[in-house]
């Protein structure tokens, strides 16, 4: 059993947020959420509010005091592994590049590289098939060691790349659906259960 953290943004998916926690739970991991604020427009946080990290929480008095916590930095030292389920084309692209200007992008930025990851991703068709997509999935693949992918593969064949060859790295490619949208395609973030097995193999391969 492990200290998963759950990283949660602004994709309707993640109206899952709290069904995942409940599932991570339940295989008897001890589970913390940091959540985006586009994120909690999906789901009450108010259930899990103690598990829960907000950007206010990084922020909570006027002014800093030597000996705060730092909370990014806590939840890094705290976790095992990091699972940011859903994740959403802004968010993939601030990983890739290295912005940091929320609690969950923080967390990753000063991520411990020895500690695996797993990614999510969720978004409309076009969005999963815009060229960005493809760059910064590459970007970060390189960053775990998987650089020199040939240039040629769609997003699936990528995805399956990235996890043959990225070493603590993990994408749970997204499913073809109805999207919430109304557009239908690839997109969905991938079912709960494959999401929960992800964690499972990338904590047994540890
Ligand atoms: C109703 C609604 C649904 C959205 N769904 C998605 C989505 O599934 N995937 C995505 O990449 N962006 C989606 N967005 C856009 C993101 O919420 C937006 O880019 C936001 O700035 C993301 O911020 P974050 O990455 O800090 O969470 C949606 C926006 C709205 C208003």
């Amino acid at each position: 059993m492990a200290n998963v953290l759950l990283g949660a943004t602004g994709s309707v998916a993640a109206v899952r947020v709290p069904v995942l926690f409940e599932q991570l739970t339940a295989r008897g991991h001890a589970v913390k959420i940091v959540a985006t604020k586009p994120a909690t427009y999906f789901f009450d946080p108010a259930p899990l509010r103690d598990h829960l990290t907000l950007d206010a929480d990084e922020w909570p008095g006027d002014r800093y005091t030597r000996g705060d916590e730092v909370r990014h930095i806590e939840l890094r030292r705290w976790a095992d592994l990091f699972v940011i389920a859903p994740l959403d084309a802004n968010t993939l692209a601030k990983l890739a590049v290295g912005l940091s200007d929320n609690a969950l992008t923080c967390v990753w930025r000063a991520w411990d590289w020895a500690k695996p990851v797993i990614l999510a991703p969720a978004m409309n068709t076009l969005m999963w098939e815009h060229p960005f997509t493809r760059k910064h999935l590459r970007a970060l693949a390189a960053d775990f060691g998987a650089a020199h992918i040939p240039g040629h593969f769609d997003e699936a064949m990528l995805v399956r790349q990235i996890n043959d060859r990225a070493k603590g790295l993990r994408i749970v490619g997204p499913i073809s659906k109805e999207l919430a949208c109304g557009d239908v395609g690839a997109g969905a973030m991938a079912e709960v259960p494959d999401v929960v097995a992800a964690v499972g193999e990338m904590l047994g391969r540890k």
